[in-house]
């Protein structure tokens, strides 16, 4: 049976064709956070499927930037706690770090070294996946912390990209256009 809240979610999610350059549809999740009560089913929704997928998660990692939205109020309601993967040059002290490819560009993404403990299961969140290089890129960054990546979660799979086949671990997504 459809999920009336995916179904609300889905349909606030904005679209904006050629940016930030032609070709690439923009999907855009403020416009469901400009929304409290859609918000509020988005943000239970994942805590429902994270609960169902991994009970024993022990840190929810976020993507800069939009991946902080969704992942700090989600680890403050699991009781976890929240660990930021940056673009490079954000964090202070031992990093780790590792290059990637995204739709529309590069980019380079740190840790901290000692922000996740040997075999400690994490949960990593962003908004959206569409290529998968952005997540491919955390899923390394976490495993070289010696982090156990259980699953990744997003609000939007843009499927077409086939995001999904870059990724080793399980992956879950809310909405799929
Ligand atoms: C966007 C989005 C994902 C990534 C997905 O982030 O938030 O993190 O692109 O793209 P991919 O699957 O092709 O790698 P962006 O780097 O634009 O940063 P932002 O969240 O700071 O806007
Ligand atoms: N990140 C990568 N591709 C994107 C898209 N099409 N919309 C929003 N964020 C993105």
């Amino acid at each position: 049976m459809a999920d009336k809240r995916v179904e609300c979610i889905t349909k606030k999610i904005a679209s904006y064709p050629d940016f930030p350059k032609p070709g690439i549809v923009f999907k855009d999740i403020f416009s469901v956070l400009a929304d409290p009560p859609v918000f509020k089913d988005l943000m239970v929704i994942f805590e429902e499927r994270i609960r169902a997928i991994c009970p024993d998660v022990e840190i929810i990692v976020g993507l800069e930037s939009r991946g902080f939205l969704l992942g700090t109020p989600l680890a403050l309601a699991l009781g976890v706690p929240f660990v930021p993967v940056r673009k490079k040059g954000k964090l202070p002290g031992e990093l780790k770090q590792v290059s990637y490819k995204l739709e529309y560009g590069t980019d380079v993404f740190e840790a901290q070294a000692n922000s996740v403990k040997p075999g400690q299961k994490v949960v990593i969140v962003d908004d959206l996946l569409a290529t998968g290089g952005t997540m491919k890129a955390a899923c390394d960054l976490v495993t070289s912390l010696g982090g156990a990546v259980a699953v990744c979660f997003v609000c939007i799979e843009l499927v077409d990209l086939k995001g999904r086949e870059q990724l080793t671990k399980p992956c879950d997504a809310i909405v799929k256009f």
